[in-house]
């Protein structure tokens, strides 16, 4: 939430932190704002709602100045404190106009420490909480001649003084040359330059500049200028990074001829996966987590698993829970991370806490985390982001490789996670001896078939996204997805994709509980409804043919033929009150064909591992009614893609 960007070095600084700005922009797009310091001068521009107002704006009507200064910050944000207007964009100034900062994070002591400066005479010029920081850091600043160093102390006094999550950067008037950074809660990475460097919320920002990373520790400051880095605790004392090398490129955070990142990074899927995979299968099979720093000992004496996420990764949980319980016999709850610690769970040392998190940043989850070490559970992170706080604070990781993605819609991460957890429930199902070394290798080859498997569901997606266009104008109060089994996750994450990106009501239900109430939600077409003396009110105000969406996830009839057959007992069911019924079951699967109003193949695939294959319609079908509704497909209303607020 809220990306932030600075930099110091040869470059003007304008240009280099819009860059960085467009690169984060899916971290929050309510306002966007640069200040660049220039002839000793703090040059201000900031603009509500997306960046590109702010680059309008600077195009009709810059000042030179603000082209010519080579030290700048800039934020775009996700509202907090403050509506998304002009007035509350950051960066915000001190009250004598020295100082300019920028935040991510809530500062929760905001209120008092606002009622402390009103009460000294200093007026507000917004709302939000960061605008206190400026004043601080100015009345520290007070009758002290103007240096990085100066401004480093004053930002360590200053964040002694702060509560809650909360990158900063500020810039000096009377420090040219310098940024100073602070980390505490939320995400801040330095970028190693030659006679440049780099502040930003995620690599992405200047990516195209440098790949060399540093990655700063939790309660950390830190001061670049264009030749150094320099790290201290908030007390003053010398504190390291942790260098790191980005293993992708500039390339990799572009679109790459698609429309929206979301359809990119749709189609990267196969590859995406594969990285998972790469380098932790061996070559008979067996699974090498050599990475994951928890000892053999100390997986032999897990006794309950826990996972706990948000969102999307909350729905990659639930799926691995089916394979995590069957393969190893461990009883395994998946959590919703902002649920977790308040309910008090039972947690001890042979506990094994699952986070999962794409952005590794996610405030709910990194809570959870912290629950569970105070209560000596051992944590491990399955997580996209390098140098992100999840997998830091985490006992042990396992990084996905998914590469970038910026869409705020997760997609390339959900099939990731679901390998990586894939992997975490073989190993310790290998590990604790409970599947024989041939059963562990028939099920990884089953995984090595998933990249193409999901190609080959990519390259069937034509009929989907036509259908996405015509669902596009269903009035339908509301798209029903059910599925049963690991198909019941696949379906609360397809709702999740459509109410996201199409803003339409869906929901996923576990198909055995619509008797239980939902059912009473399936409306049919008008003409049908009167013939059957049903409801005479047409709700959905669609043509006769067309009742409620129902989309439904067939699982594959050959593994468990039981759990086949009784889904498509549900299909009947709803269809039989007038339902549209959209299929999707694997090729060769007939019993399904005379309940199909449209129907979607998937390759044949066992049932566990389905996911892979029948998640990607889902997720094409959501961005396509999205696209032609003339949503912004990338960037949802209301949404950032990395929460960093509880
Ligand atoms: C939905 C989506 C979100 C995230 C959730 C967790 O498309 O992207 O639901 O999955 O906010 O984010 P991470 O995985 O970064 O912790």
């Amino acid at each position: 939430m809220c990306g932030i960007a600075g930099y110091v070095g040869g470059q003007q600084a304008l240009g280099v932190v819009l860059d960085g700005l467009r690169r984060l922009e899916y971290r929050g797009y309510d306002s966007a704002g640069v200040a660049v310091l220039a002839n000793s001068r703090l040059l201000l521009a900031k603009k509500a709602g997306k960046l590109s107002n702010l680059e309008k704006m600077l195009a009709e009507a810059a000042e030179a100045d603000l082209r010519a200064g080579t030290t700048g910050i800039g934020h775009t944000r996700w509202a907090t404190h403050g509506g998304p207007t002009d007035r509350n964009a950051h960066p915000h100034l001190s009250a004598d106009g020295r100082i300019a900062v920028i935040h991510n994070g809530i500062i929760e002591n905001f209120a008092k420490l606002r009622a402390e400066l009103q009460a000294e005479g200093i007026e507000f010029a917004s709302d939000t909480d960061t605008e206190c920081v400026a004043h601080l850091l100015a009345a520290e600043l007070a009758g002290i001649a103007g240096s990085p160093q100066a401004l480093a102390d004053a930002m360590r006094r200053v964040c002694g003084r702060l509560e809650g999550a909360f990158t900063l950067l500020a810039v000096d008037a009377q420090a040219p040359g310098a940024v100073v950074g602070a980390r505490r809660n939320s995400p801040l990475v330095v970028g190693r330059g030659n006679g440049e460097n780099f502040l930003a919320s995620d690599v992405s920002a200047f990516i195209e500049h440098t790949r060399e990373a540093v990655e700063l520790g939790q309660d950390q400051i830190v001061l670049i200028t264009a030749d150094a880095i320099e790290i201290t605790d908030f007390f003053g004392n010398p504190a390291e990074g942790r260098d790191y090398h980005v293993d992708w490129d500039a390339r990799a955070a572009e679109k790459d001829g698609h429309a929206w990142f979301m359809l990119k990074e749709i189609a990267e899927q196969p590859q995406a996966v594969a990285d998972t995979l790469r380098g932790r299968i061996g070559e008979t099979g067996e699974i090498m987590l050599d990475e994951v720093r928890l000892t053999d000992q100390d997986l032999r004496d897990v006794d309950k698993v826990f996972i706990v996420s948000c969102g999307t990764s909350y729905h990659a949980g639930l799926v691995a829970k089916y394979a995590i319980e069957h393969w190893t016999r461990i009883p395994c709850e998946v959590e919703l991370a902002s649920e977790f610690r308040y309910r008090d769970p039972v947690l001890d040392r042979s506990t094994l806490v699952v986070v999962i998190s794409q952005s590794g940043e996610t405030m709910d989850t990194l809570m959870a985390l912290r629950h569970a070490k105070e209560q000596k559970a051992r944590v491990l992170a399955i997580c996209n982001t390098n140098g992100s706080t999840i997998p830091r604070e985490s006992d042990a990781v396992l990084y996905t490789h998914g590469g970038p993605e910026i869409a705020v819609a997760s997609t390339k991460a959900f099939l990731t996670q679901l390998a990586a957890c894939f992997l975490v429930g073989l190993h310790l199902a290998q590990v604790r001896g409970v599947k024989y070394a041939d059963e562990v290798a028939a099920v990884v080859a089953q995984l090595q078939e998933m990249p193409a498997k999901i190609e080959k569901v990519l390259a069937g997606m034509d009929p989907v996204r036509e259908l996405g266009r015509e669902l596009a104008d269903n009035k339908a109060s509301t798209v029903l997805f059910i599925g049963r089994h690991v198909g019941y996750p696949v379906a609360l994450e397809g709702a999740l994709k459509l109410k996201e990106l199409a803003y339409m009501h869906a929901e996923g239900f576990a198909a055995g509980e619509l008797k239980h109430g939902p059912i009473a939600l399936i409306a049919g077409p008008a003409g049908d409804r009167q013939q059957s003396g049903g409801p005479a009110d047409d709700e959905s105000g669609n043509p006769v043919g067309h009742g409620t969406p129902v989309i439904c996830i067939v699982p594959s009839p050959a593994g468990r033929g039981l759990l086949h057959d009784k889904i498509v007992s549900n299909i009947q069911e709803v269809r039989a009150r007038g339902a549209h019924t959209i299929v999707i079951a694997e090729e060769g699967d007939d019993a399904v064909i005379p309940y199909a109003d449209v129907l979607v193949r998937v390759p044949r695939t066992p049932t566990l591992l389905a996911p892979f294959v029948t998640t990607v319609p889902l997720q094409v079908l959501a961005a396509a009614i999205a696209d032609a509704r003339g949503h912004d497909v990338d960037q949802p209303r209301n949404l950032a893609k990395s929460v960093t607020v509880e």
